[in-house]
């Protein structure tokens, strides 16, 4: 499909503004005393990692870890792959991960896996966006941004083919006819 897509908005920049700000407050009362450790799920978490960590008034460190995307389409293959590890051991922390949409669930449901098994004090998950319709595999969300409807959507860090993440807003994409 070679036609340009139009963006359809879904939540404008000040509306995700204040909706990490809330997620932020309930992460920094949850885990006051704790030092919680955020892992950025690459690429898609980057600027919603960026912006709640600022919010975030309580000490806590973050890393980042990168899996395999979908490609160059809007499927998943269902296929998770580690392309970069954290740089930080996390035995004994309270790590929460840090993901941009939950769409099937198997991202999330292979990373939780592979993180339990290096003995983390607990582990959490927060998502910007969840995709409920679409969801092949359970995954526990506890702290979620916005629900969104069964559409691909791009903006505020997540992309369609490496395109709109530089997005203030998020939409969805629309083709015509
Ligand atoms: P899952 O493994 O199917 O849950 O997919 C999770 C990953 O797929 C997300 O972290 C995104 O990178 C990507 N993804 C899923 N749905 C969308 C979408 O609507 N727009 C952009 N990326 C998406």
């Amino acid at each position: 499909m070679n036609e340009e897509p139009t963006i359809v908005t879904l939540f404008t920049e000040e509306e995700i503004a204040e909706r990490v700000q809330e997620l932020a407050a309930e992460i920094t009362e949850d885990y006051a005393g704790k030092n919680p450790l955020l892992v950025g799920i690459l690429k898609g978490a980057w600027m919603f990692l960026a912006d709640l960590t600022r919010a975030i008034t309580i000490p806590h460190q973050c890393d980042f870890i990168r899996v395999s995307s979908y490609g160059s389409g809007t499927e998943s293959t269902g296929e998770v792959r580690l392309l970069t590890d954290l740089s930080t051991p996390i035995r004994g922390r309270h790590v929460i991960l840090i993901e941009d949409i939950v769409d099937t669930g198997h991202t999330l449901a292979t990373l939780l896996n592979i993180l339990k098994e290096r003995e983390p004090a607990s582990l959490a998950v927060c998502s910007l966006l969840d995709k409920p319709e679409r969801r092949e595999v359970a995954v526990h969300i506890d702290y979620l941004g916005f629900t969104v409807p069964n559409k691909f959507v791009v903006g505020y860090g997540l992309d369609w083919d490496e395109r709109f993440r530089h997005l203030p807003y998020i939409g969805y994409l629309e083709f015509e006819g």
